[in-house]
């Protein structure tokens, strides 16, 4: 009798904005546009792996394939709710998704502020850090890869310290202008580099697309390593 086929390792991704309430009809946001998450998941899909995307409000449509389930999400509030659902299922999860930073700390969703001539302070807390909230649920065979979106001048040290600061395998370090932009020149690290000190590839400038079916192909050679690795 043959040896059970392995099942192929499965991806989540995260993508695009959050909007966080402000009032029932208004919201703070920013300027990510999803396509380097949604290009993740279409390459991985194409790799036959299949792929939950879990995709904020982007007007992009998400890309269609059969190994792809998108569920969309609105803020930091519901994807929290998502990841912690989702995570445990898969192998991969690639968190590309431009997580708000700082949200309204009194959101009135059942309602619509009033004009007023004497202007308003709006007050905002710092959300919860979605990498670092599901560490602990991470098991050992998981690999999660995160993104870092940074002026030029700290791209590499800023990368370096959320590297080992949110527990990722990997980080994708990006200038700033890659925001909205079709093109990335992404630099990579991984965490376990040769001798214990993270390894850094500088890649040249290329489309998302690209770029994505590079990452994917190194990442899944990598979680396909450590699972056949430790069993
Ligand atoms: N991220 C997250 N939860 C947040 C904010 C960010 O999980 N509340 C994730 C992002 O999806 C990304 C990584 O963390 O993969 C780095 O995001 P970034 O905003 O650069 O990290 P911060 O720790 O918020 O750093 P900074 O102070 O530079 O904004």
């Amino acid at each position: 009798m043959g040896k059970e086929p392995k099942p192929p390792l499965r991806m989540l991704v995260t993508a695009g904005p959050t909007h966080e309430p402000i009032d029932a009809v208004r919201y703070l946001a920013n300027r990510s546009s999803g396509r380097m998450g949604m290009a993740i998941a279409q390459a991985a899909a194409s790799r036959g792996t299949p792929c939950t995307l879990l995709l904020g409000p982007t007007p992009l449509n998400s890309p269609v394939h059969s190994q792809i389930q998108a569920v969309r999400f609105q803020s930091t509030a519901d994807l929290e709710v998502l990841l912690r659902r989702h995570w445990p299922d898969h192998d991969v999860l690639v968190m590309a998704a431009a997580v708000a930073d700082f949200r309204p700390a009194n959101a009135k969703s059942g309602e619509k502020i009033k004009r007023t001539s004497a202007g308003m302070t709006l007050e905002l807390e710092a959300t919860p850090d979605l990498l670092a909230g599901i560490a602990p649920f991470t098991r050992p065979n998981q690999l999660v890869v995160g993104f870092a979106l940074e002026p030029a001048d700290r791209l590499i040290s800023s990368a370096m310290d959320k590297l080992t600061r949110k527990k990722m395998d990997a980080i994708v370090a990006n200038p700033l202008e890659t925001m909205d932009s079709p093109d990335v020149r992404a630099t990579v690290m991984f965490r376990n580099g040769s001798a214990g000190s993270p390894s850094r590839i500088d890649l040249p400038p290329m489309s998302k697309e690209l770029f994505a079916t590079w990452l994917v192909d190194r990442v899944l050679r990598i979680a396909g390593g450590q699972q056949a690795m430790n069993g």
